[in-house]
């Protein structure tokens, strides 16, 4: 093993490889093997902590697997986005001295008291008046002017989602005058007034953050409320294949001048909460395939597994692609050639555990070759399911400098 290799080892715990050849060639695994590239983690969250004008967190959502978020604690992010109490105790039990916040505007009963009381938490995020009234019981707030000052509440608003490819305003967020009714409730409960939003997931226009930060000034301005922190929420993009995206400094730059026009106080915290951006260069999942019909292919993964992102309606984005092969020496190559269309079929028994898109690969793939899907390091764990008995769990790892892509920032 190379000293990079042991280096990287050491990090996480998880035995290194040199490359994905040499691991399908170690293992010649049968079942799906999730590959991490800790300095493809490294080199986006630096792109975020040097470039994010404020501090980033990293929202477990997009992929809680605990190698994952030691990947990510790893590469500086200490401050996390969790949306239910479960990420809270996980979080909090594998980083003790991380911050949280509960940024579900809508929280399952009886968790923002637990999150409160047992775990430290003390932002959380809200868009109604219930919401309100339920933070403030739950914390001890409502009763206690001490607790208050110690909470900070985050009024989801809602902004226009025509930049991103997942919408996420259908569901959460106040209109402007909703948002400035929120917030004075909140300065009047003695909290700390604060505004999120979400543009939508795999945003591709900076424009979306300059708009929804406009949306915030309408608050400000009916509202006359100080803020005490402003979060922008997540929707950053992944540089997948077939899409394209403006570097993330071009974000980063418009979210800046949208938030200095805003004239917020000095103290004022800015916080972005990505999920997507922040894992998906890092994790490759390799795959074998079971059977080839024709131009169909049955593979161990699906979209109960780890490729649920190939279930989304319309859904442009397409994950860069390799196969390997036995090579005729006795290791393993990479597949090359001309390239066909495939339909590929997940392994469980289901007709509709299919990939809605074709896949293209060299021409000659075979059963028993591997495909390794890359930059699925977003949505991929956190989604997959035990339907049928698969659930894919091996993590291994690739050190330094291997990623197939990484982020132009
Ligand atoms: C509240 C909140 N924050 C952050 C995220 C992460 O979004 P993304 O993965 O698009 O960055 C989501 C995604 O659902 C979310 O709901």
């Amino acid at each position: 093993m190379s000293a990079s290799a042991q280096r990287s080892e050491k990090r996480t715990g998880l035995v290194a490889y040199n490359s994905v050849a040499e691991l399908v060639d170690k293992l010649r695994p049968e079942m799906p093997v999730y590959a991490l590239f800790p300095d493809a983690f490294a080199n986006i969250a630096k792109t975020f902590i040097d470039g994010f004008p404020g501090e980033t967190m990293y929202a477990i959502k997009a992929n809680p697997a605990i190698p994952v978020l030691d990947c990510v604690y790893d590469a500086g992010i200490r401050h996390f986005d969790v949306a239910s109490i479960s990420e809270v105790k996980l979080v909090h039990e594998r980083f003790p001295k991380a911050k949280l916040s509960f940024m579900a505007p809508v929280r399952i009963r009886g968790t923002a008291g637990e999150a409160f009381h047992r775990h430290g938490v003390r932002d959380f995020a809200l868009d109604s008046d219930e919401e309100l009234t339920s933070i403030l019981r739950d914390t001890g707030a409502a009763a206690d002017r001490a607790i208050a000052k110690q909470l900070t509440l985050y009024v989801r608003l809602q902004v226009p989602a025509d930049g991103a490819l997942l919408e996420l305003s259908s569901k959460f967020g106040v209109s402007v005058s909703g948002a400035s009714a929120l917030v004075k409730a909140i300065e009047a409960a003695g909290a700390k007034p604060a505004l999120t939003f979400h543009v939508g997931s795999q945003c591709l226009f900076p424009r979306s953050y300059t708009t929804a930060l406009k949306r915030c000034a309408e608050v400000l301005a009916q509202s006359g409320v100080a803020l005490a922190a402003l979060d922008v929420g997540g929707g950053f993009p992944g540089y997948y294949l077939n899409v394209t995206v403006p570097p993330l400094t071009e974000f980063f730059t418009a979210i800046a001048v949208g938030v200095r026009a805003l004239n917020l106080p000095k103290d004022c915290a800015i916080y972005c909460e990505p999920g997507r951006a922040l894992v998906a260069d890092g994790l490759s999942v390799v795959t074998q395939v079971s059977l080839r019909r024709d131009h169909t292919l049955f593979i161990n993964d699906g979209i109960y597994g780890s490729l649920n992102e190939y279930a989304l309606k319309d859904w442009p984005v397409r994950y860069p692609l390799r196969v390997f092969t036995p090579s005729n020496a006795g290791g393993i190559e990479e597949k090359t050639g001309r390239l066909s269309s495939f339909k590929a079929f997940g392994p469980t028994c289901d007709t509709l555990d299919v990939l809605h898109y074709m896949i293209d690969l060299p021409d000659t793939v075979a059963a028993g070759d591997w495909i390794e899907f890359q930059m699925l390091g977003a949505y991929s764990c956190s989604l997959r399911t035990q339907f049928n008995g698969f659930y894919p769990d091996t993590f291994v790892e690739i050190p330094a400098n291997s990623a197939p892509l990484s982020a132009p920032n």
